[in-house]
């Protein structure tokens, strides 16, 4: 018993969104690249911003985690924030980060008090004298208010102060394919402004498969404003390294058959790495762990899965999207569904189900990877709706 406990407290590997892994791998590329950007701030280079999109628990959010410690560490002025899909409280949440960080900057030659001097001259103005809203539509608060004119005089201001330091403002979201198209609109032409300029602001973004589309559909230029990164399935062998490089670390490293249990049924996703390595290292107490622990623990490492991934958003789900995403993974779970043959299953036109597919899109449950498709944004999501889901399907058709 006291064994059990000693073991559970040395395992290394814990699932959980935003949770730093034991080891982060495969991601070297994704890290130079961030390296390299830096580099050239400090050399007063341009670069483009960059995006990150996958699918949910590939590892996004750590990865933007990391990138920004990187650009701290190496005196970047960097904020992050997640979008919370409200205009008014993504543009708080972008303020008070730029705020908090120009406080903590370490920077020498009086760059701190330069920063705090703009920031509370920005503060201090009042925009509406300008006249500035007559250039922004009148459909919501935030598109009418003078945010837009006070971030982007803040970011110039605070660039202009930056570069003199060979620092440059580096802003993550998280999220990001939530975010209103006002501010996101407004993001991304402040970037496009200050690259005109030879300012340094960046937006390195992260966020579901449909997160590019989104952009584009914003900002014709948007293209041309990042480096694309699609940040999917680790190949084997760094699955391998994700296993095996913790396990050994803290004492008990997996046996070949194990490691290649284990690296099959993750199929490279980091969530699933986590998953199945802290149950197969918790089901038994052999140095080096058998391939049997890992078949033993397979089940739970399953449940640990449905709790932290599928079911609170299959619960979130009307009974109307329970019965759309239960036709999708009937069709098929590995491949993208077709709209028309989803609503074929529902005995409905595509028409009749469209809102249903929307609802569902925006709550991030499905995204739609070429047009007339959809598919999950979780992977896995639909062999769980068919484990879940009684042989005769009906329980979920909420009838
Ligand atoms: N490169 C990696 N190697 C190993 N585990 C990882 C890696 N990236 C993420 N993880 C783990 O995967 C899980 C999901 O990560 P997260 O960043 O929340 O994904 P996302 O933001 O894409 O949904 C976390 O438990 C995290 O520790
Ligand atoms: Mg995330």
């Amino acid at each position: 018993m006291e064994n059990e406990l000693l073991r559970q407290e040395l395992n290394p590997f814990m699932p959980g969104a935003g949770m730093q892994p034991p080891e982060l791998v495969g991601r070297e590329r994704d890290l130079e690249i961030v390296d390299r950007m830096i580099a050239r701030t400090k050399l007063n280079n341009l670069d483009r911003g960059i995006i990150f999109s996958g699918l949910r628990g590939v590892g996004k959010t750590v990865l933007l985690v990391k990138l920004q410690e990187m650009a701290a560490g190496k005196n970047m002025l960097t904020a992050k924030i997640e979008s919370s899909g409200n205009p008014d409280d993504d543009y708080e949440a972008i303020f008070h980060e730029i705020n908090l960080a120009a406080m903590k900057i370490h920077l020498v030659g009086g760059l701190k008090k330069r920063l705090g001097d703009v920031i509370s001259n920005i503060k201090s103005m009042s925009f509406g004298a300008f006249g500035l809203s007559a250039s922004v539509s009148r459909e919501s608060s935030a598109q009418t208010s003078e945010n837009p004119f006070k971030l982007e005089l803040l970011i110039e201001s605070i660039t202009t102060e930056l570069k003199k330091s060979n620092s440059g403002l580096y802003l993550f979201i998280d999220e990001l394919q939530e975010m209103a198209d006002e501010p996101l609109g407004t993001l991304m032409s402040i970037q496009h402004k200050m690259g005109q300029r030879s300012l340094p602001f960046y937006i390195i973004g992260a966020g579901l498969p449909n997160l590019p589309g989104v952009l584009s559909k914003s900002r014709s230029y948007a293209e041309r404003l990042f480096e694309y990164r699609t940040i999917g399935q680790l190949s084997d062998a760094d699955a391998a390294e994700g296993f095996q490089k913790p396990a050994r670390r803290n004492g008990r490293p997996f046996t070949d058959d194990a490691l290649n249990e284990l690296i099959k049924v993750s199929s490279g996703y980091p969530y699933f790495i986590q998953a199945y390595g802290k149950a197969a290292w918790n089901a038994s107490g052999s140095n080096p762990i058998p391939l049997q622990a890992v078949t033993k623990s397979e089940a739970c490492a399953r449940a640990e899965l449905d709790d932290g991934l599928y079911s609170a958003r299959w619960q979130r789900t009307t009974p109307p999207g329970r019965r759309y995403l239960a036709a999708m993974a009937k069709i098929g779970t590995e491949s993208p569904s077709s709209t028309a043959e989803v609503a074929d299953r529902l005995g409905k036109s595509t028409g009749e189900i469209s809102m249903t597919r929307d609802k569902l899109i925006k709550l991030g449950l499905i995204y739609s990877p070429e047009y007339g498709k959809v598919a999950f944004t979780v992977p896995g999501m639909g062999e769980f709706i068919l484990r879940a889901m009684p042989s005769d399907g009906q329980v979920y058709d909420g009838r």
